[in-house]
């Protein structure tokens, strides 16, 4: 049975991502021919975001507009929430008001299930906390296998992805080591110990971690920077971390600094998530290169979104 819920790429069968994937595909051309179907009419999507979010809520919202829906932003800051609901009444009032697919952030791992398993309407995961953030590691997925003419078989064997920074703070990051091992791609995770420990090299088979950047960066066909999450390491100055010394001791671990770059393979590509915080964990030189992906992924994540958006809906019982 088909899930109503997109919260995790964990266990998700490779068939199921290539499915969700070449659905993507086939949004994209239709958009870009003017032959977008109106898949969606008739439905509303809500989106309701605990954190912060420019591009992911965005997305999603395009994604479902152009198939036809209807979308309500729910205000969390001057919601019921801040004062001292549960965001599970939240969801559920929200639920309650008519809405059949919620798109859900929030700063806890897990919470995003929990709320899955008390409403009725589909639930879709844009980011928990440290967990998951399953539409970017599937965006992720798409913009890799565009970059490395694999667009028509979506297999990334062979593939050796550098996913480096931040880790252990990162759902993009545990999303992507799902995703992108699924469809056959090896991944190294790259930081100091306090940022990539050993233990996450147990997430997936094909998974490594290696501290030293300049040791993987020669060997990587992708290299994916990832933003410090300073705000999961309880420093709300964004300019310090117990994880490293200084600013200017994490870039010189694992900052791609032009300089780097230069070291990388030839046809080696640069992707980052964003938010990117420029000259600290990726230079500006870099991230508008040629090799930089970071726009495609921007751009793919509204078809993948509206992928995500019609299988979940599609999978809800019909007297929703
Ligand atoms: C990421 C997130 O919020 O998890 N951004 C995104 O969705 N594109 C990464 C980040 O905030 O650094």
């Amino acid at each position: 049975m088909p899930s109503p819920h997109l919260l995790t790429l964990h266990h998700l069968p490779a068939e199921e991502i290539r499915a969700i994937l070449r659905d993507a595909i086939a949004f994209r051309a239709a958009h870009a021919a003017g032959t977008l179907p109106a898949r969606l009419a008739g439905r509303t999507v809500g989106t309701l975001f605990f954190e912060n979010s420019t591009r992911t809520r965005t997305s999603f919202s395009i994604a479902a507009l152009r198939l036809g829906a209807e979308v309500i932003d729910l205000p969390v800051a001057g919601s019921s929430h801040a004062k001292g609901e549960t965001l599970t009444d939240t969801a559920r009032t929200v639920e309650a008001l008519g809405v059949d697919a919620l798109v859900v952030r929030a700063a806890q791992s897990g919470a995003v299930e929990v709320i899955a398993r008390r409403v009725g309407c589909a639930v879709l995961n844009a980011g928990d906390g440290r967990h998951e953030h399953p539409t970017q590691g599937l965006l992720d997925a798409l913009t890799l296998a565009d970059a490395m003419g694999r667009t028509d078989t979506l297999d990334l064997s062979g593939l050796h992805v550098a996913i480096v920074g931040d880790v252990v703070s990162s759902r993009v990051a545990r999303s992507n080591v799902f995703g992108l091992t699924s469809l056959g791609a090896s991944v190294t995770l790259v930081g100091p110990p306090s940022l990539a420990p050993a233990s996450l090299a147990t997430l997936a088979p094909h998974v490594r971690v290696q501290h030293d950047f300049d040791a993987v960066l020669p060997h990587a066909d992708a290299v994916m920077m990832l933003r410090v999450q300073f705000e999961r390491h309880g420093d709300s100055t964004r300019m310090a971390s117990p994880a490293f010394a200084s600013l200017r001791e994490f870039r010189a671990a694992c900052g791609l600094s032009t300089e780097r770059a230069r070291r990388m393979k030839s046809d080696a590509v640069v992707m980052h998530p964003g938010p990117v915080n420029r000259g600290l964990e990726l230079d500006g030189e870099v991230a508008d290169s040629k090799r930089s992906l970071i726009l495609r992924q921007v751009a793919n994540g509204v078809p993948v979104r509206m992928a995500s958006l019609v299988r979940c809906l599609n999978a809800l019982p019909a007297h929703n």
